[in-house]
């Protein structure tokens, strides 16, 4: 048996829990917003035409923050055709995903629904076929109290309230080129800078989001943030990664270490943006917004034929995630936590049917995926402060990352105790886990969860929803404390 160890001290402080790592996204793209947040004719459908099975699911999933309308949709978008009486509601094209956009769902619903699922909304602005001026009325529409046309229109259309969205994205993806309006770096970072100081004028205690790159694959990564910010340092908050993984080839030992790679993505923004900040001698510091992070078999989407004609709400990007997914959806989840001093708010891309925790039938059933566990643990559990654990851990060879540790762990402290979120990355063989918690006094093992399954591949369906579920760990003993992790498992551990 192999053995790992971790110490806690409440000395090895990184950062506080940011409760905005736990935000997820809701696109305007396949079943995600129709069928997914919104159905009218479902049996559970509430007065404004929302799910209430899936604002269930939602809030108990724990999201603080929820990104919208895109993705790549928003680079197409035209916001006014999302408000007012919903008859009048144009039909779009939308290039994005080749779909017909009914526009029944826009700003004023998004905004009702944020309300009632309590969390905080995220909105995108399109500088792909749009600019400044776009994002200057929609910014207007949504934040100025009333007294000008567009704020009194947003009276007018039943919203009383300023919106007050604080947090905002200068388009996205603007690296891609995949992206309608795709743009040079230089291009698009004046853009974004020219966009995001008119905004600051309309309203000073805006954050504002840059878009970097798309993947740490991308060819202009490194060099695409260096200019972007070159242009906005001064006037955004943060730059954003994007990153999505997949079990290719059937190599899952270099799956469950993609957490690697998110942690190099990491290291290599945020050297980036402080190297740009010492040249222009800034005191400011620049974080990371991930706003979308996720498992994705993006090759199974990409070999697919494209629709042929123009639906509505197709089923698209609806991946069935297994018991491996999990847990290198775990890994990620304890790699944004760890790096919680610069990554201080993150989107996992996205909420409901489209890469999704929560799956849902048309007129029928919701349920949760393998992935919902570990972020609903992670949301409620992750307390406090973020500590270091300094594992020292027995390591495996992967084809894609090297020489890779079995252990991925980190805590969290708060008054009510520690928490472990730990992943064994072995694919065959238990790990024991040792915690080294003497800086903490007379503290305990109070619980320990792990979702496992002898199948790696076991999902959940609409027929089986629990299949893969957290269960109590049995194989806890207290002195030492040592808690024994199961292979390809995501790990809970409570001590106080
Ligand atoms: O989340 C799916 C898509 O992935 C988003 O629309 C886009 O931003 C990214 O490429």
């Amino acid at each position: 048996m192999q053995t790992a160890h971790l110490t806690i001290d409440p000395a090895f402080r990184v950062a506080p829990v940011r409760r905005r790592t736990f935000g997820a996204f809701v696109e305007h793209l396949g079943r995600c917003v129709y069928e997914g947040i919104y159905e009218p004719g479902h049996p559970r459908a509430d007065d404004d035409g929302f799910r209430r099975d899936v604002l269930d699911l939602t809030r108990e999933l724990g999201v603080t923050t929820v990104r919208y309308p895109g993705g790549n949709f928003v680079s197409g978008y035209r916001w006014e055709d999302g408000i007012g009486p919903k008859s009048r509601r144009p039909r779009r094209l939308d290039l994005a995903w080749h779909s017909t956009e009914t526009n029944e769902v826009g700003v004023d619903e998004f905004m009702r629904w944020c309300r009632k699922a309590g969390v905080e909304p995220m909105m995108a602005v399109n500088l792909g076929t749009r600019g400044i001026a776009e994002a200057l009325d929609l910014l207007e529409y949504c934040n100025h109290p009333s007294g000008t046309a567009l704020s009194d229109l947003r009276v007018a259309n039943g919203a009383k309230e300023p919106h007050d969205i604080r947090m905002w994205c200068l388009g996205n993806e603007m690296d891609g080129p995949w992206q309608t309006g795709h743009k040079t770096a230089r291009e698009y970072g004046r853009l974004a800078a020219e966009t995001g100081r008119a905004m600051r004028v309309l309203d000073r205690d805006l954050e504002l989001v840059a878009c970097g790159s798309s993947g740490s694959g991308m060819p202009t990564f490194g060099a695409w943030e260096a200019t972007v910010l070159e242009e906005t340092y001064d006037v955004v908050d943060y730059v954003s990664c994007h990153a999505y993984y997949e079990e290719k080839n059937g190599d899952l030992g270099s799956f469950l270490a993609c957490s690697t790679d998110m942690e190099y993505f990491i290291r290599s923004v945020v050297a980036t943006a402080d190297h740009v900040g010492a040249r222009l001698k800034s005191r400011k510091r620049i974080d990371i917004s991930f706003d979308e992070w996720n498992i994705w078999y993006m090759s199974r989407f990409q070999a697919a034929e494209p629709p042929a004609d123009w639906p509505v709400a197709p089923p698209l990007l609806e991946d069935h995630y297994h018991l491996a997914d999990a847990v290198a959806f775990g890994g990620l989840l304890i790699t944004l936590l760890r790096n919680s001093d610069r990554v201080t708010a993150a989107s996992l891309a996205q909420l409901v049917n489209v890469i999704a925790p929560i799956m849902t039938e048309p007129g029928g059933r919701a349920w949760r995926q393998t992935t919902f566990h570990p972020f609903a643990q992670a949301s409620r559990h992750a307390a406090g402060d973020v500590l270091r654990v300094e594992p020292v851990s027995p390591s495996y060879e992967t084809a894609e990352y090297g020489e890779v540790p079995l252990l991925h762990a980190v805590a969290t402290r708060s008054d009510a105790g520690v928490t472990v979120f730990a992943v064994n990355r072995s694919t065959d063989a238990p790990l024991s886990l040792e915690i080294d918690a003497r800086a903490l006094g007379r503290a305990r093992i109070t619980a320990a969860t792990t979702l496992t399954d002898d199948d790696v591949y076991a999902r959940n369906t609409a027929d089986d929803p629990d299949r893969i579920a957290p269960r109590a760990n049995p194989d806890v003993e207290h002195d030492p404390m040592r808690v024994l992790l199961p292979p390809v498992s995501w790990n809970v551990i409570h001590l106080a």
